[in-house]
């Protein structure tokens, strides 16, 4: 009986090989309207917008709800509350709405006290939180890190078990995405049961951010496929409207990049205000088919002028990890506290108080200071050139070249690159995915694959097989 009903259980329960087999694809509100937009309506005519836009239909069936949704405290039961002014009917009606135009619906919850707009969080609350996460029928779950003590290896781990084991037990069927902007995650979380994505580096809002997402990716391939999860190198960054936005290079190297890296695909702009630049690089289903390839293999270089790059972590408000927005106020408020602490130093020294004056003097030297550091450890953009590689079903592979550097440059992938791409036999069909147009064949071991490709962020992205 007992066993009996353990495989009923397990029927009804989606298990791994169900739940972030492939890379997510959907929308996240984040990129697009930050705080402000998240409301009923709003996600409502989102949700409709990625139906009537055609989205839904070519796979964008999430329909993610980041941060701000809810209430600034936990209800006295200990439960997140939905903002009333935002939700006034709460959050299952939305829910509801969204499911029945066959969308998936996705939310966002902190394992901190609060989260990183300073809503609740669900530091202790975990049982109770899965439980409302169940109740609410969500499909998936963004679980993010700000405001936990736990700022280590280990107690962060430990915090992202506790969702993860109440999921298990309350919520099963839940897509678990990570957000801890570090690359260790990706082989301390891999093919563990019940982890699904896991952000491995900063939020992408400026194009230096996708460069460093993409360089740490070079090193976390192995941790990626249908029975390991999928390593999260952030949300897409459109041209449109929205938040934050690219040059359209850039956007679209991202965008096919993604691809490549088998990442999870997440648009931050709204379907129904795209540009025709932005609907042609997230609509085109050749370039969806490579991120969704049924082996969810994740690309790797197999050519590179770039300089030796190590993974930069995220520690307290690293300066590398600090989204753009955060780091202009926050070094717009040490300039101000630099100016007040010189005036200070100035009328302390008028006052006859020289040691005060000193002191006010050195705190304002050390806020500078501070905001030379945190320009310089900015994250940049090398001036280099590579050629992805992303090994397809059936033996053709993707091969991404992009020119990081701002001036133009031909790239160039030779037998050698070829082979490092698994394309070792003669001859080999090139076809220009975005271009829609075939290439001559390479037809001996002397051929070469040579592509110009715009600077600023270009790219060209081409299959390649027999
Ligand atoms: C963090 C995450 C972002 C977003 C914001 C919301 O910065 O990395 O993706 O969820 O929090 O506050």
């Amino acid at each position: 009986m007992h066993r009996f009903l353990l495989a009923a259980l397990a029927a009804a329960t989606p298990q791994r090989h169900e739940i972030g087999k492939l890379p997510a694809l959907g929308y996240n509100t984040w990129n697009d309207v930050r705080c402000d937009g998240v409301e009923a309506t709003t996600i409502l005519s989102l949700a409709q917008g990625l139906v009537q836009s055609n989205f839904s239909q070519k796979g964008y069936t999430f329909l993610n709800v980041d941060d701000c949704w809810q209430a600034p405290l936990l209800n006295e039961k200990g439960e997140l509350v939905p903002d009333s002014l935002k939700f006034p009917d709460g959050l299952k009606v939305v829910v509801d709405k969204v499911h029945a135009l066959g969308l998936k619906f996705g939310l966002y919850a902190d394992r901190g006290f609060y989260t990183c707009a300073f809503r609740a969080g669900s530091r202790h609350h975990e049982r109770t939180h899965a439980k409302q996460f169940h109740a609410w029928q969500i499909d998936y779950l963004k679980y993010d890190s700000c405001w936990s003590p736990n700022l280590r290896r280990k107690g962060a781990l430990e915090d992202y078990a506790r969702m993860r084991d109440a999921l298990a037990q309350h919520a099963p069927g839940v897509h678990y995405s990570l957000c801890g902007w570090s690359s260790w995650y990706a082989p301390a979380v891999s093919g563990e049961e019940g982890y699904h994505s896991w952000r491995i580096s900063a939020d992408c809002d400026e194009f230096a951010n996708i460069y460093e997402a993409a360089r740490t990716m070079e090193q976390l391939s192995d941790y990626a496929g249908p029975t390991r999860g999928y390593n999260d190198p952030d949300m897409l960054v459109g041209t449109s409207t929205g938040a934050v936005t690219l040059t359209p290079a850039q956007s679209r190297t991202q965008f096919d990049l993604w691809c490549v890296l088998a990442a999870p695909l997440l648009l931050g702009t709204n379907p129904m205000n795209m540009n025709a630049w932005d609907l042609e690089t997230y609509g085109d289903t050749e370039v969806i088919e490579i991120d969704q390839d049924p082996l969810g293999k994740q690309g790797t270089p197999v050519y590179s002028t770039c300089p030796p790059h190590a993974p930069k972590d995220n520690w307290w408000c690293s300066p590398w990890s600090m989204p753009r927005d955060v780091f202009e106020v926050w070094t717009g408020l040490l300039r101000a506290l630099a100016a007040v602490l010189l005036t200070s130093a100035l009328l302390l020294r008028g006052a006859g108080r020289p040691r005060g004056a000193a002191t006010a003097f050195i705190l304002a030297v050390g806020s500078v200071g501070y905001v030379q550091v945190l320009h310089t450890y900015r994250p940049r953009v090398a001036a280099c050139q590579q050629v992805w590689a992303k090994p397809l079903a059936g033996g053709d592979a993707a091969l991404l070249f992009v020119n990081w550097a701002s001036d133009d440059a031909a790239v160039a992938c030779d037998a050698a690159c070829l082979d490092r791409a698994g394309l070792t036999r003669r001859p080999l069909y090139v076809r220009e995915v975005r271009a829609r147009a075939n290439r001559a064949p390479l037809v001996d071991g002397a051929s070469v694959l040579v592509q110009r490709v715009a600077g600023g962020g270009g790219s060209v992205l081409f299959r390649v097989g027999l």
